[in-house]
């Protein structure tokens, strides 16, 4: 049984450096950096200004500090985490460790985004193996129309938390255990949920997970996490690196090359992952979001988004993937005769920053969006000839 809902946050604007005239609803292409976490990737940066200030524990205290963070997000043990600075590159590592036969089949959702299509169009030539794409359902129930689609040839299904475009949601615990019983592997690219949608591998069971910090984790651009099931860590790495074997940690013996990697995930970690620069902005924006916790923004969001849904439906007759359907803290608005042509350069004029794209609009708002910015929002779109 599901318990109460949890109290929204109240704004958390202050702690983002965004003009009052701007009204940013635009989490799902870019969060701002917070200003703690700025100074802190600031403070790291000019570390390497004066290099005689780090250590060689430096290399390993705070990656670790930060992969136990991750890890408690996910409801992982540190060890099942690895640093990869792109979903491209986790989801690498991934094609690269699963085996696939010619007679499988690899699922994936229409219009999913490329970084999570291309590693599986690649597995595919190189193993023989069939890409599927479920095609969109017309009554938005993307976990049905993934379940109907999943048989005993089906070898890795790689989907998102939720559709990018607009927000449609995959129940991926119900997935998940179709995977299973399908012996097939279940990879999840939650770059567009995690930090705002809760995520529990033990309750999931993905076999990789891959994120990229810039969005919903409101960390720093190039920088993101792979995790990877205990029952994938002895599977060969893409790269090579001396810090991912035995021992890296004794820099006089870095010469008595190892056989053997460091304990669990971290064979799949980038080379250079310390990072001294973007490891402690990571930091400082996993630090706000646990301090929030990912239940109490979810609901702060999801009570945003919905009222921005209703009020678009009622007022101007403008549709969007039904509640139930989609998750939380992510709107696309469908316009059911197509975007006004000029609505780019209305909303750019007003300052109000969402995403275009193509006839949907995607309004992802966050704990810094205010109620004037909605209002601001609500203006142009009022304004714009239909
Ligand atoms: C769903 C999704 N995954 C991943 C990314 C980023 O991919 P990468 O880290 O490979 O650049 C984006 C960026 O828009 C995204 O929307």
């Amino acid at each position: 049984m599901a318990g109460p809902a949890p109290d929204p946050l109240p704004s958390q604007r202050a702690l983002f450096d965004i003009p009052d005239d701007v009204a940013y609803l635009n989490c799902a292409y870019m969060s701002p950096l917070p200003k703690a976490s700025l100074a802190a990737g600031d403070q790291g940066l000019r570390r390497k200004a004066q290099p005689w200030t780090i250590a060689p524990a430096d290399f390993f205290s705070r990656s670790e500090a930060v992969r136990a963070q991750f890890a408690r997000l996910i409801n992982a043990d540190a060890d099942d985490i690895a640093f990869a600075p792109a979903v491209s590159y986790g989801l690498a590592q991934a094609a690269h460790a699963v085996p696939l036969r010619p007679t499988q089949t690899i699922l994936t959702l229409a219009e999913q985004f490329p970084s999570n299509v291309y590693p599986w169009m690649d597995l595919a030539e190189r193993s023989g193996a069939r890409l599927v794409t479920v095609p969109r359902p017309a009554d938005d129930d993307w976990t049905a129309a993934v379940l109907a689609r999943i048989d005993a040839a089906t070898g890795l299904v790689a989907v998102p938390h939720c559709h990018w475009t607009d927000g449609g949601l995959l129940d991926l615990e119900t997935v998940g255990a179709a995977c299973r019983r399908a012996g097939a592997a279940l990879c999840v690219d939650a770059t567009q949920s995690l930090g705002a949608l809760p995520f529990d591998v033990t309750r999931i069971d993905p076999d990789f997970l891959a994120v990229a910090t810039y969005k919903w984790l409101l960390g720093p651009y190039s920088f993101g996490f792979l995790y990877a099931a205990p029952r994938w860590q002895s599977a060969r790495p893409i790269e090579h690196g001396w810090i991912a074997r035995r021992a890296s940690d004794d820099f006089t013996g870095l010469v008595n090359y190892q056989h053997e990697f460091q304990p669990g995930s971290r064979r799949f970690d980038v080379g250079e992952r310390s990072n001294f620069a973007l490891m402690p902005a990571a930091q400082a924006s996993l630090e706000l979001i646990g301090g929030w916790t990912v239940p109490r923004i979810l609901a702060t969001l999801s009570r945003r988004t919905s009222a921005i849904a209703a009020r678009a439906r009622a007022e101007l007759g403008i549709d969007s993937v039904a509640d139930r359907f989609r998750a939380g803290h992510y709107l696309g608005l469908r316009f059911p005769g197509g975007m006004p042509a000029d609505l780019p350069q209305r909303l750019a004029a007003a300052k109000v920053y969402v995403s275009v794209r193509g006839r949907a609009m995607r309004v992802t708002p966050h704990l810094w969006t205010t109620d004037e910015d909605v209002e601001k929002l609500f203006a142009v779109l009022t304004a714009a000839p239909r």
